[in-house]
């Protein structure tokens, strides 16, 4: 069987240690030869790259593992290239939480203004990867998840249309996987499911389980009372802040009883309620530093002064198994059925063909196939398209380098209540982004 060689991008993630394990468990199916990891900040992936090298030795030797910051090492020679970077890294993202919560609006990491913040600095970033895939493995696919997947996946659509890029989130399955778990099954892939939307923007409107019955109104009827919580509880390992987005997801689906929504819903649907439960000086940027980052920072650290990862706390990351689904649907010809963040061209009949929706794939060796979702509710189609405007109003300004526009977008977002706040908000953004943005004109 042939061995696959992984570019991972953003090498000094904090998801690269759970990918890493993921990956050693899926060797049988998925066959690795090299790692490489690739990140613009050397010393960020040392100590990443350290741990797992140490790791691999022992659990995979045959495994060889590179980590470089020139572009054409990492590059050359890969299948796939997984991307998960983070331009300006947490203390940016700090800023595209706190600078909108100082104006009174929702701040979020891919919602509303700090998601807008987020994606004019992502766009140059994830081209830039792009860029380097097409030089030194023009046959290569990449894994994007980098954030915010809507409108990185609107930037590259555009920009970059020949490219082969697959642009996903990992919201779904878990969604997925705690749905599963209220109806007693063993696991997400225990059922099929009907969903449409954007990213971080959708809604399952059927589930049906392995003999093709529908469990939808068993789950509808426990989110409306529960939300995704087992019953109303906190669920065991799991931040403050996500157990009240899981809970929160109840008045979510109050919305539309019929259908499941996407928790980060409640960003554009409640943003009083979220704004009003925010802390305003401590955000879940800080959440993350003072939790996971320093968990897998210290793990790692501790591998390398041990020299060995036999009794490291390190775990596989289960959701992140969707990569190498994705990738061997690709490799193999699997036509896996997948939600994907695709150009919609008709398969929301009565929706703008040119949008990035999220809707159920088949994924071959072509890439994904969409499946006809049909017409949607007015509902859910006027607040899809509010917020298409948004995304694709921030790729223009990018590409124009449009103050104006930038502004449009910002004014456009349901969670951003007058021009006046969106244009106090920009300036804010713009002055904390200056390192990162073009100059706006
Ligand atoms: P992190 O800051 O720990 O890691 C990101 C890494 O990217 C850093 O090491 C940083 O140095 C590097 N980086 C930044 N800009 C770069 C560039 N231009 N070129 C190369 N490397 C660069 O962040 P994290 O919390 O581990 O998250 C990583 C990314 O994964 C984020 O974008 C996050 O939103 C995303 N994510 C997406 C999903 C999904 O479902 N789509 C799920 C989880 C995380
Ligand atoms: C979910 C989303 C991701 C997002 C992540 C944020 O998994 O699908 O797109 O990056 O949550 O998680 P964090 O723990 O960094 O707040
Ligand atoms: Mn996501």
């Amino acid at each position: 069987m042939k061995k696959f060689n992984i570019n991972i991008s953003g090498g000094g993630s904090t998801f690269t240690p759970g990918i890493i394990l993921m990956l050693l468990d899926y060797q049988k199916e998925f066959p690795i030869d090299t790692i490489k990891f690739y990140d613009n900040d050397g010393e960020r992936q040392k100590t990443i790259a350290d741990a797992c090298e140490i790791l691999l030795k022992e659990r995979a030797p045959e495994i060889k593992l590179i980590a470089t910051t020139d572009p054409k090492e990492a590059f050359t020679d890969v299948d796939f290239v997984m991307a998960h970077i983070r331009v300006g890294k947490y203390a940016m993202r700090e800023q595209d939480e706190k600078i909108p919560l100082k104006h009174g609006v929702v701040g979020q990491e891919t919602c509303g203004p700090g998601g807008i913040a987020y994606g004019m600095r992502s766009i140059p970033g994830v081209l830039e990867l792009v860029d380097y895939m097409e030089k030194y493995s023009p046959d290569a696919w990449m894994l994007n998840y980098s954030n915010p997947a809507a409108i990185v996946a609107e930037a590259t659509r555009k920009l970059r249309p020949d490219a082969n890029i697959l642009n996903i989130c990992d919201m779904p399955i878990g969604i997925e996987e705690i749905i599963a778990k209220t109806q007693g099954l063993e696991s997400r892939k225990d059922f099929e499911v009907d969903y449409y939307g954007l990213n971080h923007f959708g809604w399952w409107t059927d589930i049906r389980d392995k003999n093709g019955n529908s469990i939808l109104d068993k789950v509808t009827q426990h989110v409306s009372r529960y939300g995704y919580t087992m019953g109303g509880d906190d669920l065991p390992g799991e931040e403050a802040s996500w157990n009240s987005t899981f809970k929160k997801a109840k008045d979510v689906q109050h919305l539309d009883p019929e259908t499941v929504p996407n928790t980060y819903l409640k960003y554009y649907l409640y943003p009083d309620y979220e704004v009003a439960h925010a802390n305003k000086e401590y955000t879940r940027a800080n959440e993350v530093m003072d939790g996971r980052e320093k968990f897998v920072f210290g793990e790692c650290q501790s591998i390398v002064e041990k020299g060995t990862a036999e009794d490291t706390k390190l775990e596989t990351d289960d959701h992140a198994s969707y990569i190498v689904d994705l990738a061997k649907a690709i490799a193999f010809n699997t036509k896996e059925r997948m939600l994907m963040i695709v150009e919609n061209n008709g398969a929301i009949v009565n929706f703008d063909p040119t949008a990035m929706v999220e809707v159920p794939c088949l994924v071959g060796s072509k890439g994904p196939e969409k499946l006809v979702v049909g017409e949607i509710p007015r509902f859910q189609k006027s607040l899809m398209e509010q917020q298409v405007g948004v995304e694709k109003l921030v790729v223009e300004a990018f590409e124009e380098k449009s103050y104006q526009k930038l502004w449009q977008a910002l004014t456009l977002s349901k969670t951003v209540p007058s021009a006046k706040v969106a244009k106090d908000i920009l300036d804010d953004l713009i002055e904390a982004n200056k390192a990162y943005w073009p100059v706006l004109k």
